[in-house]
C-alpha cells in the first residue's frame, strides 16, 4: 500500500510517520510537508533513510503541485494531518487557517477524486464540537453532537470536515474522520500547553497560566491517537465520523501541577494571566463507537503518559532547545511580552 501522510513533520504526523514505518515495513510513505514553523525533520531522523519512507516538501493548497504528486506516486490511501494547529495563533491570524485547513484540504479532496483513493482520511479535532460546561460532567462529545465552533481554528477544521463529508456524499468518495481530544507525547512543538511547561519549568521560567487554569482537557497520548488512525483507515466504515478520547480530563492547573511536582519544580513558577478569549471551558471525548466497532483501547492513562513524556523531554533536550533558541523566542516575547 502507498499512503501519502500530510503534515508529516509536524507532531503528531511525525509520530505517525515512525509507528507506520516500524509497524508495516511493507507500505511505503510518501510525507508531504510544507515545513513551516510546526515542522521539523529532525522528528523524522531516525527514519529517513528508510527504504520504505520518502518525504516532499509542499503545499498542500498548492493545486498544480498536488496534482502532479498524485499523478506521480499514484496513493492508495491519503491521512490529513497537515494544518495550521494553534488556537492562539488562529486568534492573531485566521486567514492562514482558512487556506491551509479549508483551502489544502479542499486541493487534496480534488486530486484524490481525480486519481482515485482506496481511502482518504481526515484528522480532526474534538474542537468542533464547541465546549462543554464545567458543571455538567456527564455531558460527553458523541460522532452525533453539532459542531457548534469558537475559535478560527476549530471553525476551520469543522469546515474541512463538511467538504470532506460533501466529497463523499456527492461524489463516493471513500472517507473517514477522525475527531480526537488534546494531544501530549514526544515531539510536540514547545508552544503548546504540556511542552511549553515542561520546558519552560526545566529552565525555571514562569508558567502561563490563562485565566483561573480551571479549563478542562481531556488528554490523551499521542501513539494512542496513531494506533486508532491506523485502526480506521483499515477497518474503519467509509463515510464515517469516529472520535477518538481515553477519558483523561485535567484543569489546565492540574497539568501544570503535575508537571511542576515530576520535574520537583516549585508552585510559585506559575503566573495567571490574560485568558484567551473565547476560551473553551471543557473538551470531553465519548469513545464508545472507536471501542466497540473496532476495539481500540488506550495504551496510556494520563499519569504514566505524562511521566514518559516528561522522560522524553529531559531526554530530547536537543531538539526542543533547537527550536526555542530560534523564531521562536520571538513568538513567545509577542505573545506573551505584556502578559508576564
Ligand atoms: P503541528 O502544528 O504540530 O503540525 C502540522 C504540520 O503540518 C507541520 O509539520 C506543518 O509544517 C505542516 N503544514 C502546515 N501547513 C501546511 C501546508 N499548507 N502544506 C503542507 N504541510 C503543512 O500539528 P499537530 O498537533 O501535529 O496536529 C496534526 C493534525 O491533528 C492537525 O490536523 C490538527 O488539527 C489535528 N489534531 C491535533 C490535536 C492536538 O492535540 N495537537 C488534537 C486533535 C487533532
Ligand atoms: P493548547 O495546548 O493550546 O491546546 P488547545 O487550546 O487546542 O486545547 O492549550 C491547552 C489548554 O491550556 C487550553 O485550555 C489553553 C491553556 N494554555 C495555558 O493556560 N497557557 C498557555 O501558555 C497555553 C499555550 C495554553
Amino acid at each position: 500500500m502507498k499512503i501519502l501522510v500530510t503534515g508529516g513533520a509536524g507532531f503528531i504526523g511525525g509520530n505517525f510517520v515512525h509507528y507506520m514505518i516500524h509497524k508495516y515495513p511493507e507500505d511505503e510513505i510518501v510525507n508531504l510537508d510544507l515545513l513551516t514553523y510546526a515542522g521539523n525533520l529532525e522528528t523524522l531522523k531516525a527514519v529517513e533513510d528508510k527504504p520504505n519512507y520518502k518525504f516532499v516538501k509542499g503545499d498542500i493548497a498548492d493545486r498544480e503541485f498536488v496534482f502532479a504528486l498524485f499523478e506521480r506516486e499514484k496513493f492508495d490511501v491519503v491521512i490529513n494531518f497537515a494544518a495550521e494547529s494553534h488556537v492562539d495563533r488562529s486568534i492573531k491570524n485566521p486567514g492562514i487557517f482558512v487556506q491551509t485547513n479549508v483551502m489544502g484540504t479542499v486541493v487534496l479532496l480534488d486530486a484524490a477524486k481525480t486519481y482515485g483513493v482506496k481511502r482518504f482520511h481526515q484528522v480532526s479535532t474534538d474542537e468542533v464540537y464547541g465546549d462543554l460546561p464545567l458543571d455538567r460532567p456527564d455531558l460527553f462529545f458523541t460522532e452525533s453532537t453539532p459542531l457548534h465552533t469558537s475559535s478560527p481554528y476549530s471553525s476551520s477544521k469543522a469546515s474541512a470536515d463538511l467538504f470532506v463529508m460533501a466529497y463523499h456524499r456527492t461524489f463516493g468518495l471513500p472517507v473517514t474522520i477522525s475527531r480526537c481530544s488534546n494531544n501530549y507525547g514526544p515531539y510536540q512543538f514547545p508552544e503548546k500547553l504540556i511542552p511549553l511547561i515542561i520546558s519552560r519549568a526545566l529552565d525555571n521560567e514562569e508558567l502561563p497560566v490563562y485565566g483561573k487554569g480551571e479549563n478542562v482537557r481531556d488528554w490523551l497520548h499521542v501513539e494512542d491517537h496513531c494506533a486508532a488512525i491506523d485502526l480506521i483507515v483499515r477497518n474503519g466504515r467509509v463515510g464515517e465520523v469516529y472520535n477518538i478520547g481515553g477519558h483523561n480530563e485535567r484543569t489546565n492547573l492540574e497539568v501544570v501541577k503535575t508537571i511542576l511536582h515530576a520535574l520537583g519544580k516549585p508552585e510559585s513558577l506559575i503566573r495567571y494571566v490574560t485568558d484567551r478569549p473565547g476560551h473553551d471551558m471543557r473538551y470531553a471525548i465519548d469513545p464508545t463507537k472507536m471501542e466497540t466497532e473496532l476495539g481500540w483501547k488506550p495504551k496510556y492513562v494520563f499519569d504514566t503518559g505524562i511521566q514518559q513524556t516528561i522522560n522524553w523531554y529531559l531526554e530530547n533536550k536537543e531538539w526542543w532547545e533547537h527550536i526555542i533558541s530560534g523564531e521562536y523566542s520571538q513568538y513567545f516575547e509577542k505573545m506573551y511580552g505584556d502578559k508576564l
